[in-house]
Parts: C-alpha cells; structure tokens; sequence
C-alpha cells in the first residue's frame, strides 16, 4: 500500500542544490512538511520562498553536517515544530577525484566526515526520535560507484560503499521498531556535484550527460511512498550494475583502459 506524503515530516540533507533540492520541491508539492539543510543558508531559504505557494510547513536548519552539533539541532528542532519526523532523506555528499595513493589525508576525512560521518550522526540521532514513536523512514542517498570504484574515485566510492553497508546493517536493526532502511543509487546526475569536488578536476572520461536531478527526486519520492528499499534511478545504472557483479575483471579492464 501507497504511504501519503502530504502531511509527513520529512528531513532533507544537503538540499541547497541538485538533488536534494529536487528531493525537497517534490516533496513539498504533494504536501510534506519539509526541513532543509545545507551549509548555504541563503541557498535554503531561497528555496523556502519558492515553496511557499505549495501545502505544509518548511523549516531551514543551516550548518556543515561534519559538525556534530548540527545532527542535534536538525532533529531537535524538527521535533520541536513539528511534533515528529516521518522520513529523514541523507542526500548531502561530497565528491574526490584524484589518485589514491597521491591523495592528502585531509581530503579523506573531509570526505568521510561528510559523507559517511555525518550520516551516521544524523541518522543515530533521528532513529532515536523513530524509535519513540513507533515509525520512520530512513532513504540514504549512494551512489552506482559505490558498488564498482572507477579509477580516480577510489575515496568517494568507499565513503558510498561504507553508506550501503551502514544501510543495510540498519535495516535488520531497525525492523523491529517498524523503522524502514532505503539505499537509492543514482547515477551520473546533472548538479553541481562536479564542480564540488575536491581534488583534480575532470573525471567524466567517457563524456557521458547525467541525467536531471528532477528524476533521483523523484525516485526517492517513490521510495517513500512505496517503501522501496533498493532503488536504481535508471535501467542503465541497474544493468551496469548487476553486468559488472558478473564480469567485474572486464569491466576494471575497460576502465583502466579509459582511464
Ligand atoms: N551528481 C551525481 O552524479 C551523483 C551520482 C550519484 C550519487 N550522488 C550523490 O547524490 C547526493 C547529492 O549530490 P548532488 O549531485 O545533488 O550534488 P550537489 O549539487 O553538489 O549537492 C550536494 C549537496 O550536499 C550538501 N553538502 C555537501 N557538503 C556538505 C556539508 N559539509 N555539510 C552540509 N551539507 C553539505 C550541499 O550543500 P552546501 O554546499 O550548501 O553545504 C548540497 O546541498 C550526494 O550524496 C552524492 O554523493 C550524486
């Protein structure tokens, strides 16, 4: 059965831009209450101004999700205006591209305090208010790369291969309180992801056009409403996935090849 989004409480990351933004206006559309945060607070009440015409309630909670305070102040004060939190959608991330061997240290905390630290804070802090109150959702955003690394990309692969095994760990903990665990794994996606990025710029080697961030919203829309655990965006990123857990010596042949 369906789950009705108008009216749930829902805590977006990293939703000043792509695809957490696109996350939060579909959202906001079918009549969720929607809690937005990222580092750039204009960005986010920006975006509140553009909801305004839409049902619900929003709410900015600003701040760098490596700082641990911040998972505090996001669920606390979600909870406070709201009186619950339905759905929390870990969206916010950082990219690397460079070699691994060559990569400052810093640059590896910096992306595993963002993309799998500061999920893991908000979430722990989250699940503590679910388990409260008997229910939730939890739709934690990977990535395609973090089931097969390119070459260049080793960190930000493993900080998505660290959030799918986080994702499923919490999952069997989780069934018990009715709290429900998805992974969803974009793939190449339009935002200002690449321009993020730390390290060496580059990295598209194949040319390749991403997809609009309106789609992965839209996917992680259906997945709270449907309860979907596993999500692929397109049947490109599903195929390649599964084509390179057959053959995956070919595929490292082809990349390294183009690399
Ligand atoms: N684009 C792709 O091709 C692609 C493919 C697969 C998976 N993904 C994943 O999709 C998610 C969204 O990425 P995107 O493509 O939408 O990239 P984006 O346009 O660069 O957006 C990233 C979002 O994360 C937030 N963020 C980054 N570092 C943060 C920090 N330290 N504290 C708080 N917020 C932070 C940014 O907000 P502020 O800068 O305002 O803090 C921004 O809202 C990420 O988890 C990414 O790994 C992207």
């Amino acid at each position: 059965m369906a789950n009705e989004i108008a009216g749930l409480v829902v805590i977006v990351t990293g939703a000043s831009a792509g695809i957490g933004r696109a996350t939060a206006v579909s959202l906001a559309k079918l009549g969720a209450n929607v809690v937005v945060t990222g580092r750039r607070a204009e960005r986010l009440t920006a975006l509140v101004d553009d909801l305004a015409d839409f049902p619900g309630r929003r709410l900015v909670v600003p701040g760098d999700i490596q700082d641990e305070q911040l998972a505090q102040e996001l669920v606390n004060r979600a909870v406070a205006e709201f009186g619950r939190l339905d759905v929390l959608v870990n969206n916010a991330g950082l990219g690397h591209h460079s070699a691994l061997a060559e990569m400052p240290l810093a640059d590896v905390r910096t992306i595993l305090d963002t993309n799998v630290i500061g999920l893991l804070a908000v979430t722990q802090t989250a699940v503590a208010h679910m388990k409260a109150q008997g229910s939730g959702q939890i739709i934690n955003v990977s990535s395609i790369v973090g089931q097969r690394p390119f070459p260049h990309n080793g960190i930000y692969s493993a900080s998505k291969t660290a959030v799918n095994f986080i994702t499923r760990t919490l999952r069997m903990e989780l069934r018990p309180y009715n709290i429900t665990v998805s992974l969803v794994y974009p793939g190449l996606t339009a935002t200002e992801f690449g321009q993020a990025k730390l390290g060496q710029s580059g990295g598209n080697r194949f040319g390749l056009q991403g997809i609009p961030a309106q789609r992965v919203g839209d996917a992680i829309v259906k997945a709270v409403r449907y309860g979907r655990t596993e999500v692929y965006v397109t049947l490109f990123d599903w195929l390649f996935t599964h084509i390179n857990r057959l053959f995956p010596q070919s595929i490292d042949w082809i990349l390294t090849r183009r690399s």
